[in-house]
């Protein structure tokens, strides 16, 4: 395995893989690497000949306020589990590399993939998400892109991208990986201390309830939010931020449920903000 951090570099090595018709996947990660990140890079492994996984915490994604200097970072860590997973490179170029001086190009997606959710909260996150989401696609050039469906309003802005700027890569969603006790694997739940490790697992106890509800036939989306948010707020260590429903196919927000729908949670316990969801299918 090969760790590159230069884009030329990373280009000219996988030119004879693209020239011998390998099929190459690229696993985007901002690193800190765990059993989420790591499904998505078996799965890209089992599925292609060239598997390229990039680390890159990426600052325009990030707000000022928000934790990007202090977001949890282990090359070495993250080497060793790329390894054994058999990844091919890792890419993992410095921010000037990215960007450097003078950069002043952005991708904006519109639609009802960046209103509401986590675009409320954070307004331009998903321009820097999509930005160099397009960046790594135009460097790496993969037949197919591995995403985790945790970060399930990112997975809806890429696809729009892509089918919006006709981009030639087949992307693929992939399961969320959960603690033993329900909790979503991210980076960020090293933030938490133990008595909001524990509080965490609230979430996911609140969207079993909601999914339990529309799969014994409530069909208001105002009564399942409702009561996913009064689980929640049992928990005296969430700070809610939203629940909000929406259909899997086109991702607005729907007054009465009908077919694939995804019930999305995002909530602070104490400096980490964390983020869920479910998808139940009414059919
Ligand atoms: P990061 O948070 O590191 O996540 C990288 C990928 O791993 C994303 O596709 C995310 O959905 C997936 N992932 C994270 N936790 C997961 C879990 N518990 N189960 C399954 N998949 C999981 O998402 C980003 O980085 C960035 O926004 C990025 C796309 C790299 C752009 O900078």
């Amino acid at each position: 395995m090969q760790i590159i951090e230069s884009i030329t570099e990373m280009q000219k090595a996988l030119e004879p893989y693209c020239a011998a018709g390998k099929s190459i996947a690229l696993v985007p990660t901002m690193g800190y690497l765990h059993a989420g990140h790591m499904s998505l890079v078996k799965r890209a492994r089992a599925e292609n000949d060239v598997v390229v996984l990039s680390i890159f915490v990426n600052p325009t994604q990030f707000s000022p306020a928000e934790d990007f200097e202090g977001y949890p970072r282990d090359l070495a860590h993250d080497a060793g589990l790329a390894k054994r997973a058999r990844a091919d490179f890792i890419f993992a170029p410095e921010v000037d590399e990215m960007y450097p001086n003078g950069y002043g190009t952005f991708v904006e997606v519109d639609g009802p993939e960046t209103q509401g959710m986590c675009a409320a909260g954070r307004p331009s996150h998903f321009r820097g998400v999509a930005t160099v989401v397009e960046k790594l696609l135009d460097i790496v050039g993969p037949d197919r892109i591995y995403f985790g469906q945790k970060d399930a309003q990112q997975l809806a802005v890429v696809r729009k991208m892509v089918k919006d700027l006709n981009i030639p890569v087949e992307i693929v969603g992939c399961p969320i990986v959960r603690e033993p006790d329900g909790l979503a694997m991210s980076s960020r739940n090293v933030y938490l201390r133990p008595d909001e490790r524990q509080a965490a697992t609230i979430l996911y106890v609140a969207l079993k309830r909601g999914a339990a509800l529309v799969e014994h036939g409530e069909k208001s989306s105002a009564r399942i939010i409702e009561a996913v948010k009064r689980v929640i707020s049992g928990e005296p260590l969430a700070d809610l931020e939203y629940v909000e429903i929406r259909e899997v196919a086109g991702f607005t927000a729907p007054k009465t449920i009908s077919g694939e729908i995804m019930i999305a949670v995002a909530a602070r316990f104490g400096r980490a903000r964390l983020i869920d969801n479910v998808i139940v299918n009414v059919e």
